[in-house]
């Protein structure tokens, strides 16, 4: 694969004359260079192996592309295949938006710079396609091969300032694929791919400026990389949505993972070997205990149940209740218990064990009447859901499954012997924990139906 030129010259193209709807661009770029650029070797124009640079906006221009500044927002609408930052909820600030292109753009390219007042130009329909036309016709106008690179104005989220890149390309290596070529010392290079339309683009922009009337450039050097053929264009610059990492702005990424924290919980039953960092876990419950609760007050405990004995110990005395609870109050047979608590135990296997409780003492307010206690009892209650969800939810938003398990619910007094719990501490079940191992099924977003009742 050739390497770019170790010398070039670039020069503007003088004297072309405002472009507009009805221009002939190449007609118009045809002629000027018949007379410029005069390069130092004496030579004028473009020759074999050039580089023509056209700035987008007078391809633009050219095409049509000139719309009333008035529906702004609808414009920039019908440019954006989507957009990635700047769209949030306060919708303030520029939009950084994905346009039909590709590209990733302030405004999908949309300008009044260099545009008669109350106007705005769109980005070319298709760049590639205007590169390969003003190709073509240069070879058949001047019978000369060059290349022709189309160029817009880009930010760059990481740098201050603005610097010109290509979005249409014709007969030019727009991208150097370096990777598997050997540097001067012998190393192999990786990833190297030089951007070298967009360089291009920067080269000619240093001879153009914004602001001199200059939007077209010739680059000369570039031989090597000059194609016979048309090639993929500036497509070839634009890297695939799967690969992107950055494909929203932080606040829509912010947003989105708010939004989806909730749905995005399931009951994960089944868990891989990986084991689970017991801080995921303690950080999962500074979490949960920041649920709702009544008169200010903390009343959640949650017990991580690492000691795989006391696990053992726990399951197998909570099953034997179970068992006794089967046999004496459900008059199972044997064969029937049997049967029943054979069913896997989703608590023995989770790599990590959570146990909820709700401490009571000294929380509820006391009231001289039982059905005040009630609701007062019923308040904490809720309070526990809440703390208990909040786990799940918390736990899913670091990549952990979890299935709540209600067990514990039914052996309270057996629980607290085996852990040694004060009499007040009301369990809420388990919670197994651990990494998925299959990926949750995509929940369809619930109909709210007639569970919202609006009056
Ligand atoms: C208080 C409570 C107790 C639960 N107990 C069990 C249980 O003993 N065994 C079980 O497999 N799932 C249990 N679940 C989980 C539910 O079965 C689960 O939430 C339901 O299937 C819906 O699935 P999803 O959580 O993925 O939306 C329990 C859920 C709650 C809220």
């Amino acid at each position: 694969m050739t390497e770019p030129s170790a010398a070039l010259q670039v020069a503007a193209l003088p004297g072309l004359p405002e472009i507009a709807a009805d221009s002939d661009l190449l007609a118009e770029i045809g002629e000027r260079l018949h007379d410029g650029p005069v390069w130092p070797d004496g030579s004028i124009g473009c020759r074999d192996g050039d580089v023509l640079v056209v700035a987008s906006k007078i391809v633009a221009k050219a095409e049509g592309r000139t719309r009333h500044a008035m529906g702004r927002e609808e414009l920039l609408d019908s440019q954006t295949a989507e957009t990635v930052a700047g769209g949030g909820t306060d919708g303030a600030g520029v939009r950084i938006v994905r346009t039909h292109h590709g590209f990733v753009m302030a405004a999908a390219g949309i300008d009044n710079s260099n545009t008669p007042n109350g106007n705005v130009l769109l980005l070319p329909e298709d760049p590639d396609a205007s590169a390969r036309h003003l190709r073509a016709g240069l070879q058949r106008l001047l019978g000369v091969e060059v290349a022709v690179v189309i160029t817009d104005t880009f930010g760059r989220p990481w740098r201050l300032g603005q610097t010109d890149q290509a979005i249409g390309v014709a007969g030019l290596k727009a991208l150097l694929d370096l990777a598997g070529q050997r540097d001067s010392h012998g190393n192999e290079l990786m990833v190297s791919a030089p951007a070298i339309a967009d360089e291009v683009a920067g080269a000619a922009e240093l001879v153009c400026g914004k602001t001199s009337g200059l939007p077209v450039a010739v680059v000369r050097g570039l031989g090597p990389l000059v194609t016979t053929t048309d090639g993929p264009g500036a497509a070839a610059l634009v890297r695939p949505k799967h690969e992107d990492l950055f494909t929203m702005g932080t606040r829509e990424a912010f947003d989105a993972g708010r939004r989806a924290a909730v749905s995005g919980r399931r009951t994960i039953r089944f868990f891989t070997d990986r084991p689970v960092p017991a801080e995921l876990i303690a950080e999962s419950v500074s979490d949960a205990i920041t649920a709702p609760s009544p008169h200010h007050t903390t009343p959640w405990r949650f017990i991580h149940l690492r000691d795989r004995n006391r696990r053992q110990a726990l399951l197998d005395a909570m099953l034997a209740d179970w068992i006794a609870d089967l046999a004496t109050l459900d008059s199972y047979s044997d064969e029937n218990i049997a049967k029943r608590v054979q069913r896997g135990d989703i608590l023995r296997r989770a790599p990590e064990l959570v146990l909820p409780f709700l401490a009571l003492a000294d929380a509820c307010h006391d009231y001289p009447d039982e059905r005040r206690n009630g609701c007062e009892r019923d308040l904490f209650l809720m309070s526990g859901g809440a703390a208990v969800q909040n786990l799940l939810v918390a736990l899913s938003a670091r990549g952990l499954g979890s299935a709540w398990i209600s067990s514990t619910v039914f052996a309270a007094e057996t629980v607290r012997d085996v852990l040694g719990l004060p009499d007040g501490w009301q369990p809420y079940g388990g919670v197994a924990v651990g990494y998925p191992r299959d990926q949750a099924p995509q929940r369809p977003p619930r109909e709210v139906g007639d569970h919202l009742i609006v009056m």
